[in-house]
């Protein structure tokens, strides 16, 4: 027989009553008393469990035994209205095969562990129904994204992973090398002398795809990256990875306004895709996590982010009262806390904060006429705080290679060329699709919304 998927299953059960199925999954639990067994299976393709029931007039005690919690099996039987409560169907088993036994030291046997607790079983915890729930709604995000850019007529354009330049100039890159590093060859001053090295120059993983996008963008017009990234900056927090994966959409002739307008359609497209394809999920999280979840992601689809710059920003939080962790003032560069004042208390929505000044920003950002502050967005998020960093870009030669110099980069005539050549107004932004998905799933923490978190420290797997 051909199996069937427990979505499958639960999905056309209508038509499948009174048929057999052949169903495969592991086992959740199994309970019941001398005369009849059920056993919850699940094989991840749903939240949902199917309920196998083994009648003990056909199966010895002796043969279920193997069947424990994490145990994975094979079943055959007829699919039947379920005469008990919290299932509509069940399957009466005829036959039975076990693939795997599950010793009793399997660590996910109770219900409710903590998050640090199942951090630690990372290879094992895509087991649980919370990790499955988030998994799944992180793959159909994944979709909607390439979904939103494929339909808007966007091309996705690969940029590379190991990098010569420093996108945001901050300094924090992972090196990539193939020195000897007990033995590394040095110059005449001192320095380590790069040229023996696997590219002949320093290299290091990317911190963003955006400067190469940048080069697909003045040529294809629309593009999206969406790949990984990789930061070592040492940020212990809820919202930063190691390794984390980005989207970074960039679009030629896009002034700030239509790069606003494109992020908020976008995020709530996503937000909308996922509400829509992965209700059951998103429903278990919000009951047994965050009550508030759904109606958090529906208002966000519903109601207008709003839109001020950096400097009335400042100004709501200087006026606010408000004794911050932080001091605040125009220049400093805003902590999490005061971007979750802006959305949480003051504005309760969604906020894109533009115009910020030009020494808290990246190089690459269009300067504008006050030659105080560059046309940069990012926009802040309920519980998250900073989910997209975006910027009309500066087009102009002069101005560009000016600020270049200013900063003392090197090795940019690459990037230049794009405005000595038949040069354009230009946009993009970056979302990080883990803040992403831990709006969209209600994680506290970004470390839970990756199969494999890396940061600070760790790197299991
Ligand atoms: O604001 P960022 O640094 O912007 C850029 O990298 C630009 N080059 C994007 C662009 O204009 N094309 O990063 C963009 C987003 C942040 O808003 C945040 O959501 C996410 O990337 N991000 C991280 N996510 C997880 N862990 C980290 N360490 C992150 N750093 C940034
Ligand atoms: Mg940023």
């Amino acid at each position: 027989m051909k199996r069937k998927t427990v979505k499958e299953i639960l999905k056309n059960s209508g038509e499948l009553t009174g048929k057999r199925v052949d169903v495969k999954g592991w086992v959740r639990t199994r309970r019941g008393n001398k005369n009849v067994q059920f056993v919850a299976l699940n094989d991840g393709s749903t939240i949902n469990n199917l309920q196998i029931v083994f009648d003990l007039s056909k199966f010895s005690e002796e043969s279920l035994k193997p069947i424990t919690t994490g145990s994975s099996i094979h079943v055959e039987g007829e699919l039947v209205a379920s005469q008990g409560a919290g299932q509509s169907v069940e399957v009466l088993a005829d036959t039975l095969e076990v693939y795997g036994t599950s010793p009793a030291d399997y660590p996910l046997q109770k219900k409710g562990h903590t998050m640090e607790f199942l951090r630690e079983k990372a290879h094992l915890r895509p087991r649980t129904n919370t990790f499955g729930a988030v998994l799944r709604i992180r793959h159909a995000l994944a979709y909607a994204v390439h979904k939103f850019f494929n339909d808007k007529g966007f091309y996705y354009f690969h940029t590379p992973l190991i990098t010569a330049s420093d996108c945001e100039g901050a300094g924090a890159q992972f090196q990539v090398t193939t020195l000897p590093l007990q033995e590394l060859p040095l110059n005449e001053d001192g320095s380590i002398d790069y040229s023996k090295d696997f590219f002949g120059k320093m290299a290091s993983l990317t911190v963003s795809g955006q400067l190469e996008g940048e080069l697909g963008a003045t040529a294809l017009g629309l593009i999206y990256t969406f790949g990984p990234t990789f930061r070592a900056e040492n940020s212990n927090t809820p919202r930063h990875l190691s390794e984390f994966w980005m989207i970074e959409p960039e679009m030629a002739f896009y002034e700030i306004q239509d790069n606003m307008d494109l992020a908020e359609e976008f995020i709530k497209y996503c937000v909308n895709y996922a509400l829509e394809h992965c209700y059951d999920d998103i429903k278990f999280l919000n009951d047994h996590f965050d009550h508030e979840l759904i109606d958090r992601l529906k208002f966000v689809v519903d109601n207008d982010f709003v839109r001020l710059s950096y400097s009335e920003g400042v100004k709501i939080l200087e006026e606010s009262g408000k004794k911050f962790e932080f001091p605040v003032y125009w220049g400093v560069d805003l902590a999490s806390e005061h971007e979750r004042y802006l959305v949480e208390e003051h504005f309760k929505k969604p906020v894109i904060l533009t115009d910020y000044p030009k020494e808290i920003k990246a190089f690459y950002m269009k300067l504008n006429d006050d030659g105080k502050t560059v046309r940069a967005m990012d926009v802040l998020f309920p519980k998250i705080g900073e989910i997209i960093g975006g910027s009309q870009r500066e087009e102009n030669y002069e101005k560009l290679t000016k600020r270049i110099e200013e900063m003392g980069l090197e090795g940019m005539d690459w990037y230049v060329d794009t405005r000595k050549y038949g040069t354009v107004p230009h946009s993009g932004f970056g979302l990080g699709f883990e803040r992403l998905v831990q709006f969209v799933t209600g994680m506290q923490n970004i470390r839970d919304v990756i199969p494999f978190p890396r940061y600070p420290k760790a790197c299991e797997y």
